[in-house]
């Protein structure tokens, strides 16, 4: 059995783990990374929308106070990871059309129009004439919509890339293992056991394993991150030279209840999204699933049938019971989170970077991050405790 000793264990290497990694390895932490595939995860299947003001729901404004935070720090994050590394980001600030297609999804547009403004947020309202001169592809059938020139897209899969080049430029070091078991010594984490029997011992551990993070053995009930996963099923399709441009920005609707949005990439690609399926550990692809954000986009944009479908994916959304992420120090010396992103983790993935590096070096949270305290969460055996 072989050892290896770190400042700083991320265990898993999807963006948030990833990013967690650079950021304390650019604060002189020596840090590793255990990840049987690092750059993989539920950020290659997301389609990368920066969301924070069509994606606002009520009872999230607290959230929202982090996604808003974490999109003003992307350009910068963007210029730094790209001129670190050389990976292009297929970072596109196109903005997003919100759409309704009948006279309910028009009373809920109007709903969450009103919700962004109470918020201090910029929208406008559009008629559907209006929204088919910006995206002439719509159907005629389009009743009216919000057009939401702040919310962006990335290309999740370059930015993983992007993240493991930074991580290794950085001296970070990649344990290709899973962690099996998290190490506890006196009341205080001291690293993980892997599968292959390798101890890795560090000083501070980063539980960053999107939803699995709620399932490594070892850690102790009373800080188990509540995360469960989210099915999120997610096409990929590509719009031929002769059909461009096919849309302009990343369009979205709620149709039948049901969320779907078209992202349409620099490249060529137009990934469509994405069901929302509570089926525990299931990745699988159904015909059900493909039939019904085919059928959703179809009312949206007609001519989408006429495209190539080159990919059909699923992945899991680590998903909190508030639907906020849990950032930073547990009730257990040495371990801390990074996990329960759910719908924002591209877009968290900056904010949540910076706010794990303060919080390795001193402790604390940052102003910005406490409400997400994975102490909110700790059941009263910890919270009983005295301070
Ligand atoms: N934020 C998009 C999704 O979770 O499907």
């Amino acid at each position: 059995m072989s050892s290896h000793t770190s400042d700083v264990l991320v265990v898993g290497g999807g963006i948030i783990g990833l990013v967690t990694a650079w950021r304390a390895a650019q604060r002189g932490f020596a840090t590793a990374v255990v990840d049987p595939e690092p750059g993989g995860g539920a950020a290659q299947v997301a389609a990368g929308m920066l969301a924070a003001v069509t994606e606002l729901h009520y009872g999230e404004q607290t959230l929202l106070g982090l996604n808003l935070e974490s999109a003003r720090r992307y350009p910068d994050f963007v210029a730094e990871l790209t001129e670190l590394t050389g990976h292009g980001l297929g970072y596109r600030r196109s903005g997003t059309l919100a759409v309704a297609l009948d006279a309910d999804d028009r009373a809920h547009m109007r709903e969450l129009h009103a919700l962004q403004r109470q918020s201090g947020l910029t929208s406008q309202w559009l008629s559907g004439r209006e929204c088919r001169r910006l995206e002439p592809m719509l159907a005629p059938g389009v009743r009216g919509g919000l057009r939401v020139d702040g919310d962006h897209q990335i290309d999740p899969r370059r930015l993983a890339a992007a993240l493991v080049a930074a991580c290794e430029r950085a001296g970070v070091t990649f344990h290709r293992d899973w962690a099996e078991r998290l190490t506890v010594s006196a009341g205080r984490a001291t690293g993980v056991l892997t599968r292959a029997g390798t101890t890795l011992a560090a000083e501070q551990v980063v539980l960053a394993a999107g939803s699995l993070s709620g399932r490594l053995a070892g850690v102790p009930a009373e800080v188990l991150p509540p995360v469960r996963p989210v099915k999120g099923q997610v096409l990929r399709l590509t719009v031929p030279r002769r059909y461009a441009p096919f849309l302009t920005r990343t369009v979205r609707a709620v149709v039948r209840g049901s969320h779907v949005y078209l992202v349409p990439r620099e490249n060529g690609e137009l990934v469509v999204g994405a069901t929302s399926e509570e089926l525990g550990w299931d990745t699988t692809v159904t015909a059900g699933g493909v039939y019904e954000l085919l059928r959703d986009a179809h009312e949206l944009v007609p001519g989408i049938t006429e495209l190539p479908l080159t990919e059909t994916r699923a992945g899991l959304r680590p998903a909190s019971p508030d639907n906020a992420p849990l950032l930073g120090p547990t009730g257990l010396d040495g371990l801390l989170l990074a996990t329960g992103h759910y719908r924002n983790g591209v877009l968290l993935t900056p904010v949540t970077g910076d706010v794990l590096a303060h919080a390795l070096a001193t402790g604390q949270l940052p102003d910005e991050a406490r409400p997400f305290t994975p102490r909110r969460f700790h059941t009263a055996a910890l919270s009983e405790q005295p301070a």
